[in-house]
């Protein structure tokens, strides 16, 4: 159990990869705010885990959402020890027609809210006496560009030096904060994905597929466990060689 005892917060906890990380999390001994804007879907990760995790329905773009993220798992299970950052948008569409409204809408869900909800774990972390991990969920997106995705390349790129200063202002206190970066995951219900891309990305991914949700989810564990007790301000990537290289070129030199 690497994390007995823990008290965390997953945010998107609906999702493919914030379900995963709550049911690792509850297998490790953890108790668990499940946070998401989609009420349906928090109550579908619930089943099965209603004796470590609670579910609480907030809105990250909202005004005053992340002190009332801390403050329900203060009332759940006493304070709070982990926090991930796992809600995410990523609606794909060309730059020249891209819209104000959707530029706002992921900033404000990948980025602004992220910020305030790990602002205001972090106090709580601090006035708890310290010590605490924050998880940021990333993406390759952040490092690479790609067709249609500014506001979301932007967004994580941003959230991941969000993570460095987190490491390097709450270090003392004993906090840590890690970039989680997923590989191409398949089976999410907000921002689909379309077959082209889907196929296109496996067929340049060195060991052939997709992420499981649970190859993320087993290294979010590890970040937040005692034997990351050195790791923060870094990025682990789960994205099996995705972003190594280009290893759908051929060979250059011409073969007889
Ligand atoms: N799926 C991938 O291929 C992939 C790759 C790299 C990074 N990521 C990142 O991993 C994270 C999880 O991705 P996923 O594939 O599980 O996505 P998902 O769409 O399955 O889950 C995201 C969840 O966030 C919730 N959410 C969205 N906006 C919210 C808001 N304003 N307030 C509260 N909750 C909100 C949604 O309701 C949803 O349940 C995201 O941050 C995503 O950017 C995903």
């Amino acid at each position: 159990m690497r994390l007995q005892g823990r008290r965390a917060v997953v945010t998107g906890a609906g999702g493919v990869i914030g379900a995963a990380i709550a049911r690792a999390f509850v297998a490790e001994g953890a108790r668990v705010c499940l946070v998401d804007v989609r009420a349906e879907a928090a109550q579908r990760t619930l089943q099965g885990l209603e004796s470590a995790a609670v579910v609480h329905v907030a809105d990250l773009r909202a005004p005053g959402t992340a002190e009332g993220i801390v403050e329900a798992a203060r009332a759940a299970f006493g304070g709070i020890d982990i926090l991930i950052n796992n809600a995410g948008l990523y609606p794909n569409t060309p730059l020249l027609d891209l819209p104000d409204e959707e530029w706002d809408r992921v900033i404000d869900t990948n980025l602004n809210g992220p910020f305030r909800l790990a602002r205001a774990a972090g106090r709580a972390m601090v006035a708890q006496g310290g010590g605490g991990v924050i998880v940021n969920m990333t993406s390759g997106a952040g490092d690479s560009a790609r067709p249609g995705s500014a506001h979301y390349s932007a967004s994580k790129a941003a959230l991941a030096s969000v993570t460095r200063s987190l490491a390097i202002e709450l270090g003392r206190h004993g906090i840590r904060a890690v970039s989680v970066s997923p590989g191409l995951t398949l089976g999410s219900e907000v921002s689909p994905l379309s077959d082209e891309y889907t196929r296109t990305l496996i067929a340049g991914n060195p060991l052939g597929r997709a992420a499981r949700a649970e190859d993320t989810a087993a290294a979010v564990v590890f970040a937040c466990s005692d034997e990351a007790a050195f790791i923060t301000g870094s990025v682990i990537k789960v994205d099996g060689g995705g972003s190594a290289g280009r290893a759908s070129l051929p060979f250059s030199t011409p073969r007889a």
